[in-house]
């Protein structure tokens, strides 16, 4: 079993996913990558071990039934087998559906493809790594969520980067997260296992056409401080670097 802390960051590959795993990292975790594409992932893997992390690879796809063999439970009999051990699983993987989302011209199979990768993949992932992080001393959980989640901030009417643009697929599903981290906490109340959300902020990723204004590593931050959180921390909470988001 390894000595050092264990994390499994989902959709690692790139963007705010590889900053942290990057991060997460640099604190001497060592971080399982997971990642659907397979150079895609070792390409990070690689990239990681270089800047001196003890990464490794993870296939995983987070839309993929629990009977594929790249399934998340798949996954996490690797997470086992190689470390022995999964401290903070940080739910990172995620897709707009694209834009324009107007709720009256949306096809719903935009709204069914975001559900299921921002939310039951979600569940699907948590579900298969809970019996592994439940043997942590400190085990944590991290949902990346968006602030165009926040129903306070959908219906205030400034135009805002935390707004974004009307979506009905992707506002959505980050409010439906952000409702099933509630009711992991709700559940785990009583136990050490700590789960929140957390918004990056608006990111220069592939997600947005490099629109963002911050930075990959920028982003990562409120993550890697929730997948790090002392015994005690909060948690059915939602943050960004700013301090605690509005629900
Ligand atoms: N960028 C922002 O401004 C912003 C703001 C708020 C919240 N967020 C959230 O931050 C998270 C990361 O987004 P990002 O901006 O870093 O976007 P990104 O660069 O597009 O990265 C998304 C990651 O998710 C992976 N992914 C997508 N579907 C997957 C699936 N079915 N199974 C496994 N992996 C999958 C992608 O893998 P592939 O390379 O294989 O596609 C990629 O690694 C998302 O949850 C997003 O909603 C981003």
């Amino acid at each position: 079993m390894s000595e050092k802390p264990v994390a499994l960051v989902t959709g690692a590959n790139k963007g705010i996913g590889y900053e942290i795993a990057a991060g997460l990292g640099a604190l001497g975790w060592a971080v399982g990558v997971g990642a659907r594409d397979d150079a895609r992932r070792e390409e990070a893997v690689a990239k990681l071990r270089a800047a001196g992390v003890d990464a490794f690879g993870v296939p995983l796809d987070v839309t993929a039934d629990d009977t594929a063999a790249d399934s998340a439970t798949a996954a996490a009999a690797l997470v086992e087998r190689e470390r022995g051990r999964l401290d903070s699983l940080v739910n990172n993987a995620g897709i707009t559906g694209g834009m324009p989302q107007e709720p009256t011209l949306i096809d719903p199979d935009t709204i069914r493809t975001v559900v299921e990768t921002n939310v039951i993949g979600v569940l699907r992932v948590t579900n298969a790594f809970l019996p592994l992080l439940r043997r942590s001393a400190s085990p944590r959980i991290v949902n990346v969520s968006s602030s165009v989640g926040s129903l306070t901030y959908q219906s205030s009417t400034q135009a805002d980067t935390k707004v974004g643009p009307i979506a009905a697929a992707y506002s959505p599903s980050k409010s439906f997260l952000n409702a099933i981290t509630l009711q992991y906490a709700r559940e785990l109340a009583g136990t050490n296992v700590l789960i929140n959300s957390c918004c990056p902020g608006y990111v220069a990723t592939d997600l947005n056409g490099f629109r963002g204004h911050r930075t990959p590593e920028q982003g990562a931050a409120a993550a890697i401080r929730l997948a790090t959180l002392a015994d005690g921390g909060p948690t059915g909470k939602f943050f960004d670097d700013e301090g605690e988001v509005p629900w």
